[in-house]
């Protein structure tokens, strides 16, 4: 830590330009929301939000239920090249290395709340069950979705990669894939191809329907699915 008349003596200079450079958040357009995912119900507990915003730039605006919602600044790990097969989040997310991330986990008790992020206003109904018409959001377990190091690996606090199956392996090994699944396992070693670890609308983390997951590999009519 550099002492505060340090930081004042090699920063005075520059303090201007900072402030002009620094004081505007990005524009919502700039911002991307990956999580909560919209309409959906979700259990009373933490709620995960996660937004990502032009690297370097200073907070993004976002409230939950009204109120400013402070969100604390994770960075990519420049060693992640690999590319994610988590679709909806790289097709949002696009070049991943001009991004930085922003979390909070605001504690919702049923009801109804709303989230103002990326120039959005998202409702959420926080709920034990399901309602009409609206599917359960449902998180991976505890504990290895507890942290992000529960699958990414994270250097000095910035968020590296979670291949697969790498990452799951310590939990869900090769036997228990294949039971589950009934099916080579070869094929499905890239587990975010079907499943979305952070969060999902489906059972079973499923981040799309069962025909359309397999139906990237098989003609339709011709699987188990
Ligand atoms: C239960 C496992 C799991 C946990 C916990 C987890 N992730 Fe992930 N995450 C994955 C997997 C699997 C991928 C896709 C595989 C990959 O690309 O390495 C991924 C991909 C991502 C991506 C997409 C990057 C891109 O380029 O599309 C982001 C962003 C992300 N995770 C953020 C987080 C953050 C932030 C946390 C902690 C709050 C977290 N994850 C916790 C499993 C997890
Ligand atoms: C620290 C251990 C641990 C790690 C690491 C882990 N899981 Fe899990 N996972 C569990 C446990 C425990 C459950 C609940 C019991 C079960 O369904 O096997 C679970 C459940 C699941 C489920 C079912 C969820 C549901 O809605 O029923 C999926 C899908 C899943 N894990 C995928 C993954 C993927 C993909 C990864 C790697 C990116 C991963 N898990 C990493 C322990 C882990
Ligand atoms: C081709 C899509 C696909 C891929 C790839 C895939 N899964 Fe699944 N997974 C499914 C489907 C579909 C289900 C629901 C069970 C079923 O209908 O077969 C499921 C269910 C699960 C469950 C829940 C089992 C239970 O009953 O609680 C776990 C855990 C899981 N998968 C882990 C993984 C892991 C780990 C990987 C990567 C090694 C992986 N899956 C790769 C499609 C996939
Ligand atoms: C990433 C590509 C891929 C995905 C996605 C995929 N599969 Fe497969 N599947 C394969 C491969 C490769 C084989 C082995 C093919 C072979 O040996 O003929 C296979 C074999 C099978 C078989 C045995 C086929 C046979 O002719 O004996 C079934 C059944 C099957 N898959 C069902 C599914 C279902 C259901 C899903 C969706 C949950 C799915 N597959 C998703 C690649 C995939």
């Amino acid at each position: 830590m550099r002492s505060p008349a340090l930081l004042a003596a090699c920063c005075a200079s520059s303090a201007l330009l900072v402030a002009a450079t620094l004081a505007a958040p990005p524009a919502p357009s700039a911002v991307k929301l990956l999580y909560p995912l919209a309409g959906t119900v979700r259990k009373p507990g933490p709620v995960r939000v996660l937004l990502a915003a032009p690297k370097g730039a200073p907070m993004p605006s976002a409230a939950w239920d009204g109120k400013p919602l402070r969100l604390s600044r994770m960075a990519f790990d420049p060693a992640w090249t690999a590319p994610t097969p988590l679709q909806r989040t790289s097709d949002l997310l696009g070049d991943r290395s001009a991004m930085d991330l922003w979390l909070a986990a605001p504690v919702a008790a049923a009801g109804k709340h709303t989230l103002q992020a990326a120039g959005r206003s998202l409702a959420l109904t926080v709920n034990a069950a399901a309602a009409k018409g609206l599917a359960l959001a449902v998180a991976h377990p505890k504990p290895a979705s507890a942290t992000c190091s529960g699958c990414h690996t994270v250097t000095q606090g910035l968020l590296g990669d979670a291949g697969t199956p790498g990452a799951c392996a310590g939990c869900h090994d090769d036997a228990a894939v294949q039971t589950i699944h009934k099916h080579v396992t070869e094929p499905l070693r890239r587990c975010a191809m079907c499943h979305d670890p952070h969060e999902a609308a489906r059972p079973n983390l499923l981040c799309a329907t069962k025909e359309k997951l397999c139906s990237r590999c098989h003609a339709l009519g011709h699987s188990k699915g």
